[in-house]
Parts: C-alpha cells; sequence; structure tokens
C-alpha cells in the first residue's frame, strides 16, 4: 500500500514537475534535517544517561568520588610512615590514624599519644563549619610534636586506602564528624556527609585492611535525646534523638555494629558530654560567651520548661583524653581477615562525662569571676531546635573497664580554658585585646 508521501513524490500532471522538484528537494532537506534533529536529541538523551550512571556510580561507590588530590607521592608517604612511627622505647605502642585531627578533640588525644610515644597520622578536612585558622594552628601544634596532618576527606575511599597502604594502622581513632546541634538546621547535608557516610567509608577501609585495625568513635550524650530518666546510663533507651545531628550519632552506632558483627571489627563507641577546655570549638557556649562578654556583648542564655535552667555535665578536655586513651589500650584485637568475620570481637559503648551537672546560669558566673567583667545576660525560653534540657553521665562502666575517674571540676577547667583564651586572642589579663 503506498503512503500519502509516495503519492506526493509521483506528480499527476507533467507541467507540475518543476514545482513538484523544488518541493522535493525541500522535503529532503527538512527530512535530513529532521533527522540530524533527532539524532541530536539521541545524544543529548545518551549524555544524560551517561552522566546521571556515573553519578549514580559515584554514589555507591565512593571509590568514584573525586576529591582534589593533595596528597600522595614519595616525600608525602615519607611523612606518613615517620608519624606513624612508634617510639622505640615504648613497649606495645600502637599506630593510630586520628581522623578530625585538627579539631578540638582530635588535636589533643592525637599530642597526647604522640607524647607516650604512640605514632599518630592526622587527618581533616580543615572545613569551615568554624573558623579554619583556629584548625590551622591546631595543626601547626601538632606538626612542632611530630605529628603529620593529611588534608583529606573521610568520604576519600582512595586516601583511606593509600594510608593503609603505607602505614599497617593498629588503632583507628576516629574523631571527623560535623558536630553542632542546631547547625543541622542550616545545613542537614553535611551531617549526612561526614556522620553517615564518611564514617561507613572509614568503616570499609577498615574492614578490609590486612590486619583489622581496632576502631574507637566519638558518639555523643546526645543519643540521650528525651530521656528523662537520669543520670544517663549506656543501658538507657536511646530511640528519641532531638536533632538530626544526635540521630546521626545513633546510626553510627548502629553502623559500627553490624561492621562489628559481619567483619569482626573491634569497636568501642564513646558518648561524650559537653567537652571543654583550651583550643574549644568557637560554636560552643562556653566559648561564645567568653568571646561575647569580653566584647562587652550580651549574651543569650536559654531556659526550659517553666523557666528551669538548663544543665549539662561539663567535661574538661583532659579527663575525655585519659577516656580515649584509655579506650584504645582496652580496645581488643579485630577478628576479621579478607573481609570474613574469624571470631567474635568486642563492641563496647562508654559514657565519657564528668558526672557532676552544672546549669548555664552558674557557668556564665564562673566565667564573669575569671574574666573579671560581668555579662549582659539575655534569658530567652529555649527554641525547639534539637537542645535537651539537661544531661547527666553515669560513669561507672567507664570507670570499671577503663579506669576512668574525671578529675577536673568545672571551676578550675574554665581557669585553663580562659587563661588559654586571653593568651591566644591576644588579651592581656586584664581583659582588653592587645590587637
Ligand atoms: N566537643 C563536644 O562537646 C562533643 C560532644 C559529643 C560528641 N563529640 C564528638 O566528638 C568528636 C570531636 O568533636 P570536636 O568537638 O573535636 O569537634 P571539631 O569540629 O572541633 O572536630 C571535628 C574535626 O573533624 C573534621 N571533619 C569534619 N568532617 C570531616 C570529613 N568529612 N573528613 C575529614 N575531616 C572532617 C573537622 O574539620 C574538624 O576539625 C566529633 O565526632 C563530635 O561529634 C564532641
Amino acid at each position: 500500500m503506498r503512503s500519502i508521501e509516495d503519492h506526493d513524490l509521483f506528480p499527476s500532471t507533467p507541467g507540475k514537475v518543476k514545482i513538484e522538484r523544488t518541493n522535493m528537494l525541500n522535503r529532503q532537506f527538512y527530512r535530513c534535517f529532521a533527522s540530524t534533529s533527532t539524532m541530536f536529541v539521541w545524544a543529548l538523551f545518551l549524555i544524560a544517561l551517561t552522566a546521571s550512571y556515573l553519578s549514580f556510580q559515584s554514589f555507591v561507590d565512593p571509590k568514584n568520588r573525586h576529591y582534589p588530590i593533595s596528597w600522595g607521592g614519595l616525600n608525602w608517604e615519607k611523612q606518613v610512615r615517620t608519624s606513624a612511627q612508634i617510639r622505640e622505647s615504648r613497649q606495645r605502642g600502637m599506630s593510630v590514624l586520628v581522623t578530625g585531627a585538627a579539631g578540638f578533640v582530635g588535636s589533643h588525644v592525637s599530642l597526647a599519644l604522640k607524647k607516650r610515644g604512640d605514632g599518630v597520622v592526622g587527618l581533616d578536612n580543615f572545613n569551615d563549619y568554624y573558623d579554619p585558622s583556629l584548625k590551622r594552628a591546631r595543626k601547626s601544634l601538632l606538626n612542632e610534636n611530630g605529628i603529620f596532618v593529611v588534608e583529606g576527606d573521610i568520604n576519600d575511599a582512595r586516601l583511606l586506602a593509600k594510608l593503609f597502604d603505607v602505614v599497617a594502622f593498629s588503632h583507628v581513632m576516629h574523631l571527623a564528624a560535623q558536630a553542632g546541634v542546631r547547625y543541622a538546621m542550616k545545613n542537614p547535608g553535611s551531617y549526612i556527609h561526614s556522620n553517615i557516610a564518611g564514617l561507613v567509608t572509614l568503616l570499609e577501609t577498615c574492614k578490609a585492611a590486612v590486619p583489622q585495625p581496632s576502631f574507637v568513635w566519638a558518639s555523643s550524650s546526645s543519643v540521650y535525646g528525651l530521656n528523662e530518666k537520669v543520670p544517663f546510663s549506656e543501658s538507657d533507651q536511646t530511640d528519641q534523638p532531638a536533632s538530626l545531628y544526635a540521630a546521626t550519632k545513633k546510626s553510627g552506632e548502629e553502623i559500627t555494629h553490624t561492621y562489628n558483627h559481619i567483619y569482626g571489627l573491634s569497636v568501642t563507641g564513646l558518648r561524650f558530654f559537653t567537652v571543654y577546655g583550651p583550643w574549644g570549638r568557637p560554636d560552643m557556649a562556653y566559648f561564645s560567651f567568653t568571646r561575647n562578654i569580653l566584647q562587652g556583648k550580651p549574651i543569650t542564655v536559654y531556659r526550659g520548661k517553666n523557666r528551669a535552667d538548663l544543665a549539662r555535665d561539663f567535661t574538661f578536655i583532659d579527663d575525655i583524653v585519659k577516656g580515649c586513651l584509655g579506650s584504645l589500650d582496652t580496645s581488643g584485637k579485630s577478628t576479621g581477615t579478607g573481609g570474613k568475620k574469624r571470631g567474635p570481637a568486642p563492641y563496647r559503648i562508654f559514657n565519657l562525662g564528668n558526672t557532676s551537672p552544672v546549669t548555664v546560669p552558674t557557668l556564665v558566673s564562673i566565667l564573669e569571676r575569671h574574666l573579671k567583667v560581668k555579662a549582659k545576660k539575655n534569658f530567652v525560653d529555649m527554641p525547639g531546635n534539637g537542645d535537651v534540657p539537661f544531661t547527666h553521665a553515669n560513669i561507672s562502666l567507664a570507670r570499671s573497664e577503663l579506669g576512668y575517674k574525671p578529675s577536673t571540676d568545672l571551676q578550675t577547667g574554665l581557669k585553663k580554658f580562659v587563661k588559654w583564651y586571653l593568651s591566644y586572642y591576644g588579651y592581656h589579663h586584664n581583659g582588653k585585646s592587645v590587637n
């Protein structure tokens, strides 16, 4: 059967031929154009398909993700190896990869490990969640003490594999994370990136490493969420997180459990309770209060239900460091090889707190005394942004298994913090800035 188009190609009257030929040329041109544009559409479709495949691949396989390479080379490897070396005189020393080493807790733990003769390599992505110059200053301090800090992301599977290629780390002290409770409302993705995806990438590397390292990492007291039973014990319910941050830490506890269960990774999770001290985190209340008090700016003090004061189990950094080192020392070995579990490995969770909560107004009055300046306080009802009214740690488990014994009260700890703050930010002791 002929189509309408076939019919058009054969004119019925000879006089029409010239016009018909022109029409024919037009039609051919149109067809040619139509087929070119079809090809163009197909090409676009194929490009889009390839791009979405590649991005899916990089989503499911972190090895395919691309991170800027600022690492590698013989000199870099030598620095990593040297930094990981255990001092000869140290018996049963360990070589530890400390993630988040340019952070508050990470820098202190790295220095303490190095001081006693263990090998330490740091890893940090120096993100700008808070002033990165403070992280750089901590890094310089670590460098001066013989600790090399690699600049990279825990999601960079190639970098992690390379690090384990260069050094057979016996332990990983995982402290890199997106911290802070309120920031999760602004940038939720950063919590998923570091606390979930990054954690899994790191665990994948540890699982595959030969020998498998023991894994000690920072969870948080925030997993207790809306729990009202005090003091908070490790066996309490933790299924009512009050913030996305808490939810990612709780997920971390479940995720690490699966790596322990399936691959025989030795895992210790540490629930830190409001850590404070020199070289601390500028986003935390004691730090920002100090800054504002010194600058004559008002501070916002939150109040809970029925105007009740908020309270925290503030824990001094030196005590937390002792808890971290105690956890590393007692972690027990991982039992997996070649991605297979060869026997049961320890899975532990500990509270690391001070076990004596202090209200926020009391914290402010201690700061006023140390700074010799009165604070301008604005009392405000606590908004529902992820904060909880109080925290209080039961530390008996850590005491019996890690020998953990916090020894610094808030008064003494804040004195040390204020001394550091004034000197770091260039204040004379009368509270006047020299800058
Ligand atoms: N400080 C506390 O009061 C407290 C309380 C409970 C739990 N924690 C946990 O303890 C750990 C240390 O906290 P901190 O107070 O030292 O915080 P911090 O922000 O000072 O340190 C974390 C460090 O990790 C780095 N980091 C973040 N994401 C990274 C990534 N994807 N790759 C590589 N590096 C990355 C950051 O740059 C930062 O230097 C965190 O896991 C935190 O959640 C802290």
